[in-house]
């Protein structure tokens, strides 16, 4: 296997990602060939302190990255000299975490003399769609919902993108950790909400479904946190006792009512065919199956990454680098950590 910056040989992009808490590396071949996904997972040492330390999280970050690029190296049987080009996400996330992935890339490029292509962490997140589905190409409508973001997207073309809705307050990732918090579920809250949620009445108590004035595909999920904060006090007072499960259950619906409702109004407004969601909150069952079954109804394609995919990975960012390095999109030396890049922007 041999590279080169030009002509048709294979791409190979080691893709780096530490903007949150996961360390991680992986080698993507042509874009869509994952041949290796590392991923250090730092939510044990979180969970003590029920979310993410930023400090606690750039230092693990720093003594683990070494270790996660040598294994993604490893297990795709690729060298640094057979590398294309190295990437690595540079925004948006939490500073001190992005500097370490930024460094060590630059690093890696400097030594090798391979290009080095900095990526919006979004711009992964959408791409992780690319994966493993060969024949999904823009445009389409994407719905991005992580811990930290939660938008509305059209995909133009690779690179290309309108936000048409955002939230206004919290992101859905957000709602799902802080009323896990609340319910006693701990952190990281998604993921436990979905499991408990399989085992409770979706009908058993009504939250309110936010609408928010001004853009129709807007979110908000502040309201609703504070209802089930609100619920849950109601019933200490009364001496209730709360059912998780119900609570998580009804919860869970009132979120993916006002996401299905959103982006199935953005898809045919816009007159699209094809629909994917992207993020930590696209690896929740229930929502899964409820756009399985409204994109069934409409006849419109629905697209979604497995979940080691949807939460953060590198391997995303190695997609995603694919397509910038195909337009001839470089980064300098100078590229800086970006804690509020903005979608689209360089
Ligand atoms: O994309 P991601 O890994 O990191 C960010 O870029 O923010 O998303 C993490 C978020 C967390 O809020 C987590 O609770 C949520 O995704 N999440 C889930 C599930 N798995 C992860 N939310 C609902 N259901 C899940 N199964
Ligand atoms: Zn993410």
């Amino acid at each position: 296997m041999r590279n080169t910056e030009a002509g048709n040989e294979d791409v190979l992009i080691l893709a780096i990602e530490t903007s949150c808490d996961e360390t991680a590396a992986a080698v993507v071949k042509n874009g869509r060939e994952v041949l290796s996904n590392i991923i250090f997972s730092q939510i044990d040492l979180h969970t003590l302190y029920g979310g993410v330390v930023p400090e606690i999280a750039s230092r693990k970050h720093i003594e683990k990255i070494n270790q996660v690029i040598r294994e993604a190296l490893k297990e795709a049987g690729v060298t640094l000299k057979e590398l294309t080009a190295v990437a690595v996400t540079y925004g948006p996330g939490l500073v001190g975490a992005l500097l370490v992935g930024v460094s060590v890339a630059k690093a890696v490029s400097f030594a090798t003399g391979k290009p080095l292509i900095g990526v919006h962490h979004i711009e992964g997140h959408i791409s992780a769609n690319f994966i493993e589905n060969p024949e999904l190409e823009p445009p389409f409508v994407c719905l991005v919902v992580s811990g930290g973001h939660s938008h509305l997207v059209i995909v133009k073309d690779y690179g290309e993108y309108e936000i048409i809705g955002r939230t206004r307050d919290d992101a859905a990732g957000e709602a799902f950790d802080k009323v896990a918090r609340a319910i006693g579920l701990g952190y990281p809250g998604g993921p436990k909400i979905d499991k408990v949620a399989k085992l409770g009445n979706p009908d058993a108590v009504y939250f309110p479904r936010a609408k928010v004035g001004g853009n129709e595909y807007d979110f908000s999920f502040s309201g609703l946190k504070s209802a089930v904060l609100n619920y849950l006090n109601g019933c200490r007072m009364k001496g209730q006792e709360i059912c998780q499960e119900d609570v998580a259950a009804s919860f869970q619906k009132a979120v993916i009512e006002v996401l299905v409702e959103h982006a199935m109004h953005a898809v045919s407004e816009y007159g699209f065919h094809k629909f994917a969601i992207a993020g930590g909150v696209a690896s929740n069952s229930g929502l899964r199956a409820a756009f399985e079954m409204e994109c069934a109804g409409r006849g419109i394609e629905f697209y979604h990454p497995s979940p080691i995919y949807c939460t953060d990975n590198a391997a995303m960012i190695g997609t995603a680098a694919y397509y910038e390095y195909k337009k001839g999109i470089r980064s300098g030396m100078d590229l800086n950590a970006v804690p509020n890049l903005k979608l689209g922007e360089r």
